[in-house]
Parts: C-alpha cells; sequence; structure tokens
C-alpha cells in the first residue's frame, strides 16, 4: 500500500511565500486572522494596502478587525467543530492566531492534514495558549533562565509549592489566562488562600491549574520583538526591533516606549534567549518575547507567537510597525526591523461601563505635538477595556513618553 506525502507546504518549518491574487477572484490567497481586535485589525490594515483578501473572525460582531476586512465571521473560537467548519468553508491560505484562547488542537489536526497554514505553527499556538506549555519548553527543554516556578492544582498544592522553596512574595497566574486575568501577587502566608481563589475566579477554563513564580525584582522589562522571515537566500532569518520597554498594572499594559536603553551584555542575553525560544516555535511571523532585566542579568517571562500589545509603539517608531513585519514575514516577503525614531505610547482606557460611546478631546490630545492616536472602534466600554492609543515620538523616549501620556490624558470616553 503506497501512502501519500502531505505537500511541502503543510510542513512547518518549510520557508514558504503566498502569492499574492486578486482579492474576491479565483486567484485570491484569503488570510483569516483568528481574533480581530486591536492588534488583529492592524495586521489585516497591513495585508490589505498588499492587496490580500481578508477573514476576520471574533467571537462577537462588529470587533475592530472586522470593520476592515473583506468578510467578517462570528464563530466560538474555542470551539473544536466551529473552527473546524469554518476553516474548512473558507478555506484560507493561512491562518494567523490573533489571540490564545482558540481551539489549537483543532488547528494542529488540519494542519497536519495539509488543510492549512497556521502561523507560525499550530503547535507555537498550543504551548503559547497554556503557561506550562511554553514554561516547560523555555525552562526545562531549552534551559533559559525563568523566575523559579512550581505548578498546583489545589490550595494545599500551592501552599506547600511555596513553603517547599518558592517563598514570599510570589506570583499566582492561571495556566490558561492571559492580560493578566486571575493573577495576583501574594506577600505573605495571609494572602494564599485570597490568591488561589482569584486564580480560580479569573482562568479561562474553571477549576484549571496555576502556576506560582518566585517574584522576580527586576529593574526593568521589555518586549523584544523577533521577527523570522524568508531572506535572499530562501531561508528563514531571525530580525531584531529595537527593545520596547513598558510598565504593567495589574497585568496589563499602560505605556510603552521605543527603544528601551540596555547594556550591551543584557541586549546580548535577551536576544539569545529570543533567538533559542523563537528557533524553537518556527514557521514565519513576528513574536513578542517578554524579558525581565536586572543589570546584566535576563530572565524569560512569556512569547507571543504574534504581535505585541506593548508593540503598539512600533505604530510611530518603526520603518515598518510590528503589524507591517507580521504580515510581511507571513507572506514571505522581505521586512525592515529599523527604528526611524524614538517614541512612545499610552493606553487610554474605557473608564466607563457602556454600549456605546463617544470620545471627547481628541483634537487637544492631537495637539500635542508630534502625537498621533488610535481609537479601536470596539462597539462596547468596560472601566477596564482599552478603547484606544496615543503615540508619540521625539528625539528622545522620555519626551515622547510624557508627550503620548499627556495626549492619552485629554482622551475622555463618555457613555452615550
Ligand atoms: N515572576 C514575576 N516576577 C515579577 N513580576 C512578574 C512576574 N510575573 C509577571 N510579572 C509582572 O506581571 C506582568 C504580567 O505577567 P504575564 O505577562 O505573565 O501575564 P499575562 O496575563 O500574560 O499578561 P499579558 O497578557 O498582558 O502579557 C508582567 O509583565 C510583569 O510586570
Ligand atoms: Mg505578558
Amino acid at each position: 500500500m503506497t501512502t501519500t506525502p502531505p505537500p511541502p507546504s503543510s510542513s512547518p518549518t518549510a520557508p514558504a511565500s503566498v502569492s499574492l491574487g486578486t482579492p474576491n477572484s479565483a486567484a485570491a490567497r484569503p488570510v483569516m486572522l483568528l481574533g480581530s481586535g486591536e492588534l488583529g485589525k492592524e495586521v489585516l490594515i497591513a495585508l490589505q494596502r498588499l492587496g490580500v483578501e481578508t477573514i476576520a473572525v471574533d467571537r462577537y460582531e462588529g470587533a475592530p478587525g472586522q470593520q476592515v476586512a473583506h468578510h467578517a465571521r462570528t464563530i466560538a473560537m474555542n470551539d473544536p467543530d466551529e473552527l473546524r467548519a469554518l476553516i474548512l468553508r473558507d478555506r484560507p491560505a493561512l491562518v494567523v492566531p490573533e489571540i490564545e484562547a482558540i481551539a489549537t488542537l483543532t488547528l494542529e489536526a488540519l494542519e497536519a492534514e495539509g488543510i492549512v497554514r497556521v502561523i507560525p505553527t499550530a503547535r507555537a499556538a498550543r504551548l503559547t495558549m497554556d503557561r506550562e506549555g511554553i514554561r516547560r519548553l523555555a525552562a526545562e527543554t531549552l534551559g533559559l533562565p525563568t523566575s523559579p516556578y512550581v505548578f498546583a492544582d489545589s490550595l494545599v498544592e500551592l501552599q506547600s509549592a511555596i513553603d517547599g522553596g518558592i517563598g514570599y512574595p510570589c506570583i499566582v497566574k492561571p495556566v490558561m489566562s492571559s492580560s493578566g486575568k486571575g493573577q495576583s501577587k501574594i506577600d505573605g502566608s495571609e494572602d494564599v488562600a485570597a490568591a488561589w481563589q482569584y486564580a480560580m475566579d479569573g482562568g479561562r477554563v474553571s477549576g484549571g491549574r496555576i502556576i506560582v513564580e518566585g517574584f522576580v525584582d527586576f529593574d526593568y522589562e521589555i518586549t523584544q520583538l523577533t521577527v523570522r522571515a524568508i531572506g535572499a537566500d530562501g531561508a528563514i532569518h531571525t530580525h531584531f526591533c529595537e527593545p520596547i520597554g513598558h510598565v504593567q498594572v495589574h497585568g496589563d499594559y499602560i505605556e510603552s516606549w521605543q527603544p528601551q536603553p540596555m547594556s550591551a551584555e543584557a541586549l546580548l542575553r535577551a536576544r539569545a534567549i529570543a533567538k533559542a525560544v523563537t528557533d524553537d516555535l518556527g514557521g514565519q511571523g513576528l513574536f513578542g518575547v517578554e524579558l525581565f532585566v536586572k543589570g546584566d542579568h535576563v530572565w524569560f517571562s512569556e512569547v507571543s507567537p504574534r504581535p505585541h500589545d506593548t508593540g503598539l509603539v512600533t505604530l510611530v517608531t518603526q520603518a515598518q510597525s510590528e503589524f507591517e513585519l507580521h504580515a510581511r514575514a507571513i507572506l514571505g516577503l522581505p521586512v525592515d526591523t529599523s527604528l526611524r525614531v524614538p517614541g512612545a505610547s499610552a493606553v487610554i482606557y474605557g473608564g466607563v461601563e457602556a454600549d456605546a460611546v463617544v470620545f471627547e478631546g481628541v483634537a487637544d490630545a492631537l495637539r500635542v505635538p508630534q502625537t498621533d492616536i488610535r481609537l479601536f472602534g470596539k462597539p462596547q466600554s468596560f472601566v477596564r477595556r482599552r478603547m484606544g492609543v496615543a503615540l508619540a515620538h521625539d528625539t528622545d523616549v522620555e519626551t515622547a513618553r510624557a508627550r503620548a501620556k499627556e495626549a492619552a490624558s485629554k482622551v475622555t470616553v463618555r457613555a452615550v
């Protein structure tokens, strides 16, 4: 009996280009975004500029990316049957996950069947949706420096992990969560039960496990944007953007800037870690490698196999934003990661719970010199929902940060 080998394009390691063809015609090579928030919206715009037919998928109608794509689809992306049915119906040339909470086992199966190419690979999407997958890969398989950690499935296990060496302070996170959900810091034994409960309430999967991490007393943290793209020789090459510094509150970023000054040694280590982890995850595209830095020491924290929220700053700082870099890399086109000018971003939060809002003060914000703004067009506002971002550039990062924060502060989100 003979078996047919899968087509070469189904191999996640074989570099591949996607031919560009007229949208909505037989020549089209559609790209499907799984998740169409503000980051997906910018990737979709970058694809649109290259004349690519785009399909924006989200769990609710009117998501930011759906407003700029050729086609909008609304499904539960974590439902294996719904996801499979949609991909089989639309037959995209590429599937580009924008969020973590998707049925990644379905993507792995479809990739193995040679039906789709997943960006960067279906395995990368599976490993990074789960803190356990990526942490074990980074620390145990690749031997990269990370915070000390233990996984726990009960309050008793959490307490014994802390007593057994993690110590105080430490951080508890559901393994299935993002944007700081269910995450809290434990300063002493009196906080443990509450942190456990908070993680149980905030995880993506109820009753799931948690990771408890020793607290890293870093000087600063960065996102090392790393791009795997095809070079002129037809092989994959790794490109680095200038490091992005950022401030996180409640596990969500509130401002970022680029470049973050670093010692030569720390930058070297950061890039070696980023190279090791992205080499292993493979495929083509842009990754956001999150790292903690203290002096010359660097710890791996986590990685997004896709554009990173702190990288919104690149819309104003780089020759090609992280979104353009992702679009180019996944299509097999050349990339340029060079910095154009130092800059900063500051998040505009909803601040109100409302079904529709108006933005006031936008003109005042844009009167702050050398600023720009993105309003994401989200249909509903929540107090802690990211509704927009202010961007600024200047000759130095500190001035740009001040300008971005000033511009963001002038925008008011008002319920109607
Ligand atoms: N072990 C640690 N030591 C010190 N600070 C930490 C540690 N782990 C997380 N943090 C802080 O909490 C932030 C959020 O953590 P992490 O990135 O793991 O969560 P997240 O929910 O995936 O966030 P996001 O989705 O916004 O990236 C980090 O950027 C860092 O500021
Ligand atoms: Mg993070």
